[in-house]
């Protein structure tokens, strides 16, 4: 039997998160102050209104305030920046997030840039894209994060390290090879990004010391394009059929789990590897929003 890597455990390391995120919120009760997160629906994709459920109730878990607000996929562009400037001036909402994707009809960017960059708890402002990238901290990005601390949990220092991050989106790719590649403790990394017009993707993925995977395409990421001893990242959450399943589908990763396993010294397992993580993280940026204003 060829040795199976070690099982990086988000769930029990984004626990640990939340613990440590406890005094703090009890400090800031002290002040009369609850942290509040407010989540933006819009329209009916199941998938994201699992997730927006899934942050709502992590937050009443750990006596952060939430509120979801649900609205029609015909909702215009001008309602729903309405709806953030009214959060914005909302005293109980320290943290705002828009869950992405909205409907093709509304601009991303132009509700992002609406949001107050001290409530933007995803990091998705361009302020805090700029302050991150500049290496200034601030808000983070919820899911990069995620991955850099349980690097740190599992002393996987990626100081001096080859690092190929597949996929490029605003949310996770750039953010996550920026973050990585900065002069500061668990940076210091070589960073190559791949991407679908990248030619000869298995070859740059087997340089990998540390390989993320976040190209959202279910096991793209084959045991052929692992080097012996690496550390894999999945970030995927990809549904796929199953008929065998009371809900008819499954999740996967963007990475073939058992044959990469059999490669990786370290491996995340969907779910239960970075998901856990991405919510540990915007409820500690929420946390960190409130503190801000105290
Ligand atoms: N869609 C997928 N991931 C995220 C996230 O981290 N934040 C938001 N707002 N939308 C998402």
């Amino acid at each position: 039997m060829p040795r199976f890597g070690a099982i990086i455990d988000g769930k029990e390391v984004a626990k640990n998160i939340r613990k440590s995120l406890k005094p703090r919120i009890a400090a800031l009760a002290e002040k009369a102050i609850v942290p509040g997160l407010a989540a933006v629906l819009v329209g009916d994709d199941p998938a994201s209104a699992t997730y927006v459920r899934s942050k709502a109730r992590a937050c009443e878990k750990l006596g952060i305030y939430s509120e979801v607000i649900r609205c029609d996929a015909l909702l215009t562009q001008n309602e729903l920046i309405e709806i953030v400037e009214s959060l914005n001036s909302n005293d109980k909402i320290h943290g705002i997030l828009v869950q992405s994707p909205v409907p093709s009809h509304i601009d991303e960017l132009t509700v992002t840039v609406t949001i107050n960059p001290e409530k933007d708890v995803d990091g998705f402002h361009p302020y805090n894209v700029g302050m991150m990238l500049l290496g200034y901290g601030g808000l983070l990005p919820c899911t990069p994060h995620g991955i850099i601390k349980l690097m740190r949990h599992y002393d996987i220092d990626p100081a001096g390290k080859e690092v190929v991050v597949v996929g490029r989106s605003n949310i996770v790719g750039k953010p996550v090879a920026a973050m990585l590649m900065q002069k500061c403790d668990m940076g210091n990394a070589t960073v190559t990004v791949a991407h679908s017009r990248s030619k000869n993707l298995a070859e740059i993925a087997r340089r990998a010391d540390i390989l993320i995977a976040a190209i959202g395409r279910p096991r793209a990421i084959t045991a052929d394009m692992v080097k012996e001893g690496a550390v894999v990242i999945d970030v995927g959450i990809n549904r796929i059929e199953d008929t065998s399943t009371e809900k008819g589908y499954k999740i996967v990763g963007d990475v073939d789990f058992d044959g990469c396993g059999e490669k990786a010294s370290y491996i995340t397992p969907v779910p239960g590897g970075v998901g856990p993580m991405t919510i540990a993280m915007l409820l500690s940026n929420t946390v960190t929003a409130a503190e801000m204003t105290s």
